[in-house]
């Protein structure tokens, strides 16, 4: 028995699979982030850890003989959040995390100042990253800069708590921009301009390794195994791939979760910078993939919610009902910035073309396809570096709509498939990583794909109307990338 727990940034989520993968119970705690200023975004550690607790009580509730018998332990992350410890482990500061945009001038002169080292890194330094944020905590901060000990990331401030290790896997120190990703190592360049050195980060382990066990107090308390392992784990775009079985050389999906991701896994390292991709190590030995990454998914229509009060499953049926095609009104996703294409921290949202007829369910087309355009880009993107796409998986709590998936492949001109427990994500891939650190078992083995739900074929007829809409987008973030600023 094993348990996925995945440190999400809208929630926890921790699931509980048996040897044949089968779900046995899951459960979810949700998160707040702080936005003390604009463009900052926050979360208190020790949140993550309450609510790693409240999971885990609730999993314990709900299945008191499953829970007892766990043997090992997988955690997936939020990426690049910085979580800086001092000399006692404890945080210094609210984390830093992955869509926080402050840092973004010390993101560009790392840019300038050092261009050689993006293709090491795998990527162009861009304000989420964590690099760049303690480059702007060395001139924002500095006494907490000075304090730091450990650097770790999200998933492994968890980890420290369940077995005492400073530890993190290759595929969460992947996007650190810190990590040489052929080497699958630290760079102690990178490391050297951002002021910091390989003491101060966590020792590497792959993500189906065990990175230790759990503390016996721990297992005591909990009603645990004394000897539970703990794997390396991955960041929750890998742990996600994981969960598919995308370990394959080309083997591709999309994650519309609060962010999204475009992603294709690789057997060489195969960086390409210029087009905005990050080519990172995946949470398997050997294995390496490229990635376009949004900042703004479905985290676009829980704002849209919020802001018409209307719950998501309403909006979502009502823009269905009224679907004729493309809408008229464009909507530019960009609510936190953007990484790929734009690499535009201030970039914003924008309705454009509202009329007297405007209506609610237009705003929740206008926003279902204008983060469908934004995955339009990030397949050129992916495309421009190399990848060749002929059918895609779909992940994440936005796949749950049929209707926002149909559009996503009229949009692409894609066919999508939809898996059975797919919304289960990161965390079922973190279990699976439990169960390989565990069982000591062959990824090819453990890592299948999960039974189809549906396949969704583009419309030809839709394909054609939405070409000319995916240009208009296109020009619309072209006209106001002036104006934001
Ligand atoms: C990937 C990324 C996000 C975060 C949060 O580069 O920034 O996916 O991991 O989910």
């Amino acid at each position: 028995t094993y348990l996925g727990v995945d440190i999400g940034t809208s929630a926890i989520k921790a699931v509980i699979v048996n040897e044949t993968q089968a779900v046995l119970a899951e459960a979810h705690m949700p998160l707040d982030i702080s936005r003390r200023q604009e463009s900052w975004s926050e979360q208190d550690p020790e949140a993550w850890w309450v609510a790693v607790q409240g999971v885990a009580a609730e999993l314990r509730s709900q299945v008191p003989e499953v829970w007892s018998q766990i043997e090992g332990i997988g955690l997936s992350g939020q990426m690049h959040g910085a979580v800086l410890l001092d000399s006692q482990d404890r945080p210094l500061r609210p984390a830093i995390l992955w869509n926080d945009g402050r840092s973004f001038r010390e993101a560009e002169q790392l840019g300038a100042k050092y261009p050689h080292l993006s293709e090491a890194l795998g990527v162009i330094p861009m304000p989420g990253f964590t690099a760049p944020k303690l480059l702007w905590l060395a001139r924002h901060e500095r006494q907490i800069f000075e304090a730091v000990r450990t650097v770790l990331l999200p998933k492994d401030y968890i980890r420290l708590k369940l077995s005492g290790d400073r530890i993190t896997d290759m595929s969460d120190a992947a996007g650190t921009w810190w990590l040489d990703e052929a080497a699958r190592d630290w760079s102690d360049e990178a490391l050297s301009v951002t002021g910091l050195d390989r003491r101060q980060m966590p020792l590497l382990v792959e993500g189906s390794q065990p990175s230790g066990t759990l503390r016996s107090d721990f297992a005591k308390a909990w009603g645990l195994r004394s000897n539970v392992v703990v794997a390396g784990g991955a960041g929750d775009a890998a742990a996600g791939a994981v969960g598919l079985g995308a370990i394959q050389e080309g083997s591709a999906f999309i994650s519309l979760g609060t962010s999204g991701q475009f992603f294709t896994t690789t057997e060489t390292f195969r960086p390409a910078p210029e087009a905005l991709i990050h080519a990172f190590c995946h949470a398997v030995p050997q294995r390496w993939f490229q990635m376009a990454a949004m900042l703004n998914g479905a985290s676009c229509l829980a704002w849209l919610s919020g802001l018409l009060k209307t719950e998501i499953d309403v909006l979502l049926r009502e823009a269905e009902a009224h679907y004729q095609g493309p809408a008229q009104t464009l909507f530019l996703p960009y609510l936190t910035g953007e990484r790929t294409p734009h690499n535009d921290p201030h970039a914003r949202g924008v309705f454009f073309n509202l009329s007297p007829e405007t209506t609610p369910s237009d705003l929740t087309l206008a926003v279902l396809e204008g983060v469908a355009f934004s995955f339009a880009d990030a397949k050129d993107c992916l495309v421009q570096a190399g990848a060749h796409l002929t059918e895609v998986g779909i992940i994440g709590g936005g796949s749950r709509s049929i209707f926002w998936t149909k559009i996503l492949s009229n949009i692409l001109d894609l066919p999508l498939l939809r898996f059975r427990g797919g919304d289960k994500g990161p965390a079922f891939g973190a279990a699976r990583l439990a169960i390989l650190a565990t069982a000591q078992a062959s990824p090819d083995i453990i890592c299948g794909a999960p039974p189809v739900l549906d396949r969704i074929e583009p419309d030809p007829n839709l394909v054609e109307r939405y070409r000319p809409r995916i240009e208009a987008f296109r020009r619309l973030y072209g006209s106001l990338k002036p104006e934001f600023s």
